[in-house]
């Protein structure tokens, strides 16, 4: 924010442009903060024309008018407001109208009454760069939100509080809950943000799927719910209120659905519209599980199935998933990356051909939706066993379908749809014959041209890849480039290392006895709880083991996430997951023994009812079995308590901090090593690719880079089942469906956001716990470097060609029009080689692509022309290009594999 110095007065706006004035001299000061307030209020308002929203059965009703809404989730804290901008314009050049996104209470209020608003939580500046784009906002303040966030958004503090009793009729809940969207509402409207006020904020949210756990709390919860409603209708925000899975949300909030398909959903009364708060575009994983992936015919066919039966606001969960940094991530084992394969990635680059074909969608859509918001219903035409029309027009009264249609057409869109998931289908409609893939909907915006069909795909594919970014080691020469390439490394051969004191390290503890519960202690302020406490073993003990063959063990009735024995300061064993009756093993010495627990989270459970009961750690009896006198209760005895690591108490992963201990140089005998703290330095890669650490050679722990904490990382490794060979797009998505990765580590590349490196000399903190090898992280680039299309003569002619008057004279048809090849590189760069092109009946899919018995033999020649050493280019699926028809009568298709490379780099070769 700007700091405007007047030679009286110095104005400076903090993020949240409160204005703090320090003054000399009054009348100067007064003129001047009137003349500063009107042209802050008018800077920060002026996105729009203040406009009121509405609704009725049929959609929002913005300024007046009913819309067909886009809507885009991106969740601000899961990026850097560095990436904002171009994540937001990425989602309108998509044809997303509205951004959604979450509030995130514990990134707010991270200690009870001390709010925080900067950086990522910097919700005002994000909300102004939607408006600033020209875009809504859709603003779900929950205040709880589940998201796969750290204990669903509730600040852990909350649970401390007495006679709390999370999401009920409890006094102490609703009472923090108020205060905290109160806080909220206030903040959006004294920074005039809502629509009234000329700002982006169109609807708001309160709850989250509470009809999902309601009925554990008997009457309270239908109580709660009433309370809610009234709380939020209370805070004057002037715009519509949701509730998401809320079959008994009260009269004046709107019940909205979330799900993979929303089509036959009916809000809870007739003066409601159809509204979809989360449409699952993918799904998130889960450390040592596979990768979920949900195909975009499927997906564009569930978005054009709710549109074409009534809906009328659509928001993809998520549009853009992004990161979870630092600790965010809920649980327990949700993963570092929330990308949830959304058409934007984790990096921010488009994933192709979901943006794409989505973006044509969206773009159909909008030529439909004069006549979408002027039927008040649309006309059902029953058309096969598993097929249907439906039929909006704007005048419904006075056109027949059968006699006039032609010509009112401008004013009727219609959709088909082909439910089947095997067969294709041939439809009659209105007189003319559309044949549609299995599982599929055509849309035709004027009752006569399909102009798209959610199963076939022009848009492009890409195919990303991280590769070694070698070109900004400095000081490097060629030969010391060529051998880290080799070793799959650019990081400075330089490490230190420090190692992390098992058990208590500081005075910083305290001793009680008996077993505490695992938050109650940490308050969540690290992963890591270490129990101490000395065992004395007898000789007699001894011999007993020794005759009878027993081993004693630590047995626990319950525990979560991940538990670790330590035995005289070496590891025991370790137990990762949820599991009831534990038994590890131990071997003691004669005389004292430190025995240490240590308990670890993995990030907080996020959904169900009570979490404040939910705790983590340890539960139940905890004991210590085989003993020669009988088992030892461990809860009779004195522990000692330490919270976190001691490099986390001391910031060693901090600019500054870090130089304050003693790290030794590594060396390759050091390794593997548990419970170790690493350090190195890197320059950043040129360019302005985003950048990936690939951690891949690590076990388990925490990663910084200059002070930001990038996340946990965990190498642990998906089954090798259950991912499927080929994806079939037909039939009813789940998260299982279209799975990959099987096998392999779910997670080894992180983000590091470019912001947060400097152009060289980067700090990287790892800590270790289970034993890697830092020598083999290495820094890599991320980027589309493959495109892909395959576009064939009977594919829809691009969307950007139909514009709605070409429908009103009714003049064009789609026969009119040529199908084209689109291919595009991101963010600037481009295509450096053709690596495949066949026009005729080429064969496969991107990187797998061949000829088949008909090909154009320019086809190379003709693609490369067109699209070498541009960004983007356009070829038309016609003869004519082609010099000719290489075989009459048969479907021709283009199948074409172009790579790209940031234009710094490229160099051609002629055709
Ligand atoms: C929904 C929930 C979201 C998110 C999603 C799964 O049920 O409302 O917050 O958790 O599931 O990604």
């Amino acid at each position: 924010m700007p700091a405007y110095i007047y030679p009286f007065i110095t104005y400076s706006f903090s993020s949240k442009n409160k204005m703090v004035a320090r003054a000399r001299g009054e009348t100067v000061i007064q003129c001047l903060s009137l003349f500063l307030v009107i042209h802050f209020l008018v800077a920060s308002a002026n996105f729009f024309k203040p406009f009121n929203v509405t609704y009725d059965h049929r959609a929002l009703i913005i300024d007046g008018h009913r819309r067909m809404l886009i809507s885009g989730g991106i969740h601000y804290p899961r990026a850097t407001p560095e990436m904002w901008p171009d994540l937001i314009s990425k989602s309108k050049e998509g044809g997303v109208d509205v951004i959604q996104t979450y509030v995130f209470w514990n990134g707010h209020e991270p200690i009870r009454g001390q709010y925080f608003f900067e950086g990522r939580y910097d919700i005002v500046k994000f909300v102004k760069l939607v408006g600033a784009n020209g875009l809504y906002l859709h603003l779900r303040i929950g205040p709880y939100v589940c998201a796969e966030w750290n204990f669903g958004g509730f600040p852990v503090w909350l649970r401390d509080i007495p006679g709390i009793v999370f999401r009920t009729d409890n006094a102490p809940f609703k009472e923090e809950m108020q205060r905290f969207v109160k806080r909220i509402v206030d903040l959006m409207r004294e920074e005039m943000l809502f629509s009234w006020q000329g700002g982006p904020i169109i609807m708001l949210q309160i709850e989250n799927e509470y009809g999902d756990i309601e009925h554990s709390f008997g009457p309270g919860g239908k109580e709660y719910v009433k309370w809610a409603a009234r709380m939020a209708l209370g805070l004057g925000a002037g715009v519509p209120w949701v509730m998401c899975r809320q079959t008994d949300a009260p009269e004046n909030i709107i019940d909205a659905c979330n799900a993979y398909y929303c089509d036959g959903f009916k809000p809870n009364s007739q003066k409601k519209p159809m509204l979809w708060t989360e449409d699952w575009d993918g799904w998130f994983a889960t450390w040592g599980g596979s990768l979920p992936h949900r195909p975009v015919e499927d997906l564009a066919f569930a978005v054009a199935r709710f549109f074409e039966r009534g809906g009328s606001f659509q928001n993809y969960y998520m549009y853009f998933g992004g990161t979870n940094f630092g600790r965010t991530a809920g649980g327990p084992f949700y993963i570092t990356s929330y990308d949830y394969d959304a058409p934007i990635d984790e990096y921010g680059l488009l994933s192709e051909p979901k943006w794409g074909h989505l973006k044509d969608l969206h773009a159909t859509i909008k030529l439909c939706e004069p006549a979408l918001v002027a039927a008040d219903s649309p006309q059902y035409i029953k058309l096969g066993s598993k097929q249907e029309a439906h039929v909006y027009r704007i005048d419904s009264h006075t056109d027949g379908l059968n006699s006039t249609w032609h010509e009112s057409q401008s004013g009727c869109s219609a959709f088909l749809a082909n439910i089947d998931e095997c067969k294709a289908a041939t439809l009659r409609f209105l007189g003319q014959s559309y044949t549609l893939p299995p599982w599929s909907v055509s849309i035709l915006p004027d009752c006569r041209n399909a102009v798209f069909n959610t199963a076939k795909v022009t848009a492009q594919t890409s195919i990303k890849s991280v590769e070694l970014a070698l070109s900004y080691l400095s000081n490097v020469s060629s030969l010391q480039q060529f051998m880290a390439q080799n070793e799959g490394s650019n990081m400075q051969t330089s490490w230190v290392t420090i190692k992390e004191p098992i058990s208590v390290w500081s005075e910083n503890n305290f001793t009680v006895e008996g077993i505490l519960e695992h938050l109650n202690v940490t308050k969540d302020q690290s992963d890591y709880l270490w129990y101490f406490t000395r065992i004395y073993v007898s000789d007699e003990d001894i011999a007993f083991w020794e005759e009878n063959k027993v081993r004693p063990a630590v047995t626990i009735d319950s525990i979560r996430d991940v538990f670790r024995v330590f035995i005289n300061g070496q590891l025991a064993g370790s137990v990762i997951g949820r599991w009831d009756k534990v038994m590890q093993p131990v071997q003691f010495q004669k005389g004292y023994n430190d025995l240490v627990l240590l308990s670890q989270t993995v990030g907080l459970q996020n959904y169900g009812a009570f979490l404040e009961r939910e705790g983590a750690g340890f539960k139940g009896q905890t004991k210590l079995t085989g003993f020669k006198d009988g088992d030892i209760d461990l809860s009779n005895l004195l522990w000692t308590y330490q919270v976190g690591l001691q490099g986390e108490y001391l910031k060693i992963y901090g600019q500054g901090n870090n130089e304050m201990v003693e790290w030794t140089d590594l060396t390759h005998d050091d390794i593997p090593s548990t419970f170790t703290w690493y350090k190195t330095y890197f320059d950043a890669p040129a360019g302005a690719d985003p950048v990936a650490l690939d951690l891949g050679s690590m076990g388990k722990g925490q990663a910084w880079v200059n002070g930001h904490h990038i996340g946990r990382y965990w190498t642990l490794v998906a089954p090798e089942d259950g991912c499927q060979r080929n994806c079939d797009y037909r039939g009813a998505y789940s998260s299982g469906k279209c799975t990959t990765n099987c096998g392999k580590p779910t997670q080894t590349w992180y983000h590091i956001p470019r912001s947060w490196l400097q152009e060289s000399h980067n700090l990287l903190v790892i800590f270790e716990e289970t034993g890697g090898n830092p020598l083999d992280i290495s820094v890599k680039l991320r980027s589309a470097h493959v495109i892909c299309a395959h576009v064939s003569e009977n594919h829809y002619p691009p969307l950007q060609k139909w514009v709605r008057s070409d429908f009103i004279d009714g003049k064009i048809s789609v026969k009119d029009m040529t199908p084209e090849m689109q291919l595009q590189c991101q963010d600037g760069h481009i295509i450096s080689s053709i690596e495949f092109a066949s026009y005729g009946t080429p064969q496969g899919s991107c990187q797998k692509f061949s000829r088949g018995n008909c090909h154009a033999l320019n086809s190379l020649s003709v693609v490369a022309k067109a699209c070498q050493g541009t960004n983007k280019c356009n070829v038309a699926i016609s003869n004519a290009v082609f010099g000719g028809d290489p075989c009459r009568g048969i479907v021709k298709t283009l199948a074409v594999e172009a790579r790209c490379v940031s234009s710094t780099k490229v160099g051609f070769s002629q055709y």
